[in-house]
């Protein structure tokens, strides 16, 4: 099977390398984490090849963990277009970024690698998303959740989504990646690597809530999202399934409004 790698060839390579030296600052576990999963998971290369992210976007990153994200982007700020993968269109400039992350050694980590001002404002807070994403008064045009919601249980699950989908401007969107329960053993082979993962970073495991598949795409078009789905190759993440949302002009606005006016601004619509 073909990886990203081999067809994005040197410059993919030195995007992995400009995005993991920034990790540095932190300490040398982030710097090898950031080179592994950039090279392995391949979510972050899709996200430039295929134009995921949109150009001039405030970002919200929930459960950024060390802030991959982040500093990938500004791996390809740094990258285009001397060294850039054949084929890829121009990577996006973010408005701002703002990454929430609950386990402390990963916000420092984050912090740390974003430390010296770059293009954009890039700022990790520190909190538990499930309250955290509530009180986020700012509108933003991305919500990024890659690999976070099976982390909390399913009340919580829908909360938060709601909660994300409020601070969504009008044709905002989400990239989300959950784990697809229906999977069978490649479900059950992820999970198990997620919590080793999860011990390796934070020194914890707590338990996973998993849906289908089916599930995610319902409980999203329920709170008025039109869905589509990235395919990701079969050996990296087997079960998990990425989503590109994009919320209905309707329903962004009734979101909108409802956060200002939790803000103490207006009142609902
Ligand atoms: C598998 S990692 C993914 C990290 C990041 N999204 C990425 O793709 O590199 C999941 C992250 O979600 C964080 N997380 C779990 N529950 C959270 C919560 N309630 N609030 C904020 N972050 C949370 C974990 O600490 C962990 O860093």
């Amino acid at each position: 099977m073909t990886r990203w790698t081999d067809t994005a060839g040197q410059a993919g390579e030195a995007l992995i390398a400009r995005a993991s030296v920034r990790y540095r600052a932190a300490d040398p576990f982030a710097v090898h984490f950031a080179r592994f999963k950039l090279r392995n998971d391949p979510v972050f290369a899709i996200a430039l090849a295929q134009g995921l992210i949109p150009d001039g976007a405030r970002i919200l990153d929930i459960g950024c963990g060390q802030g991959l994200l982040a500093n990938w982007l500004l791996a390809a700020g740094q990258s285009h277009p001397e060294n850039w993968p054949p084929g890829w269109p121009a990577p996006p400039v973010p408005r701002s970024y703002l990454g929430i992350e609950l386990t402390p050694a990963d916000a420092e980590r984050a912090r740390a690698a974003l430390a010296e001002p770059g293009p954009w404002p890039a700022e990790i807070r520190q909190a538990d998303a499930r309250a955290a994403v509530a009180e986020v008064a700012a509108a933003c045009d991305l919500v990024v959740l890659l690999d976070v919601l099976h982390y909390i249980d399913r009340p919580a699950q829908e909360a938060l989504l709601r909660d994300a989908l409020r601070c969504l401007a009008p044709g905002g969107r989400l990239l989300m990646r959950v784990g697809d329960a229906s999977a069978g053993w490649r479900a059950r082979y992820s999970r198990a690597v997620d919590r080793v993962v999860q011990w390796l970073r934070a020194g914890r495991t707590s338990p996973l809530t998993c849906r289908p598949a089916g599930e995610w795409r319902a409980l999203l078009r329920g709170m008025g999202m039109t869905l589509r789905e990235v395919p990701l190759p079969r050996d990296a993440h087997g079960a998990n399934v990425l989503m590109v949302g994009t919320l209905d002009t309707q329903a962004a606005q009734t979101g909108q409004a409802e956060n200002l006016a939790a803000a103490g601004e207006l009142e609902p619509l």
